[in-house]
């Protein structure tokens, strides 16, 4: 099977992409309003790209009528944000605050979510995810208008928050501790499988 990307609407595109690209990780963004709601939605076009500077992406589309979505408006207004990461035991809480709310209700409150301050930016962190990274926005890139539209939103992260309840041996990240939820498709979300190790070439 071959596709025209040409030949497909943008809906027909977006879901052959969220079927192909899987697993993808989920960044829970923290935002807050230029009157000072805090904001709280999970996006799955997330990855890190750059280690120096320390930079993060995501990408939160357009809605459905070409509006900015509130994250993203909240971040052009304030320049900051929080990436949390999502382990398995918030998945629902998660899926509930992808809910579109009237622009300044915060879905931390609507939905039970226990927030916690950040260390440098403004946002409130998730205070349950065991990884958080908070961020500074280095640049956002406009992909393109309308429905559907993408944007592409660049994070420098000024603080790096691991829960000491994650740490392995060596005082590093265990994956399996870290138990991260991830999205497949539409709706289907998995969990790490067995892991395997593979020694890299020089
Ligand atoms: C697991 C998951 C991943 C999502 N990933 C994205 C994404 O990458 N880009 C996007 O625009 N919306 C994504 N959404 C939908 C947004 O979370 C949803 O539109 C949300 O209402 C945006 O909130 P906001 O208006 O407060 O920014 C995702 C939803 C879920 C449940």
């Amino acid at each position: 099977m071959e596709l025209d990307p040409d030949s497909l609407t943008a809906r027909d595109m977006y879901q052959w992409l969220i079927d192909t690209i899987i697993p993808r990780p989920i960044a829970w963004v923290s935002t807050l309003s230029a009157g000072g709601a805090a904001n709280l939605a999970p996006f799955s076009f997330f990855t890190g790209v750059c280690a120096r500077p320390p930079i993060l992406m995501f990408c939160p589309a357009n809605d459905r009528h070409g509006r900015k979505k509130d994250t993203l408006l909240n971040i052009e207004a304030t320049g900051e944000f929080v990436i949390n990461l999502v382990p398995a035991d918030l998945a629902a809480p998660m899926n509930a605050t992808a809910a579109t709310l009237p622009h300044g209700d915060s879905e931390f409150e609507a939905f039970g979510v226990a927030a916690c301050a950040s260390t440098v930016v403004r946002p409130p962190r998730v205070a349950q995810s065991p990884v958080a990274f908070e961020c500074r926005l280095n640049q956002i890139v406009r992909l393109s208008e309308g429905p559907i539209g993408g944007n592409a939103v660049f994070g420098q992260i000024v603080r790096l928050h691991l829960a000491d309840t994650v740490l392995g041996a060596g005082g590093r990240p265990d994956p399996l501790k870290i138990d991260p939820v991830a999205r497949v498709g539409s709706d289907a979300y998995t969990r790490l499988g067995k892991l395997f190790h593979l020694t890299r070439p020089n």
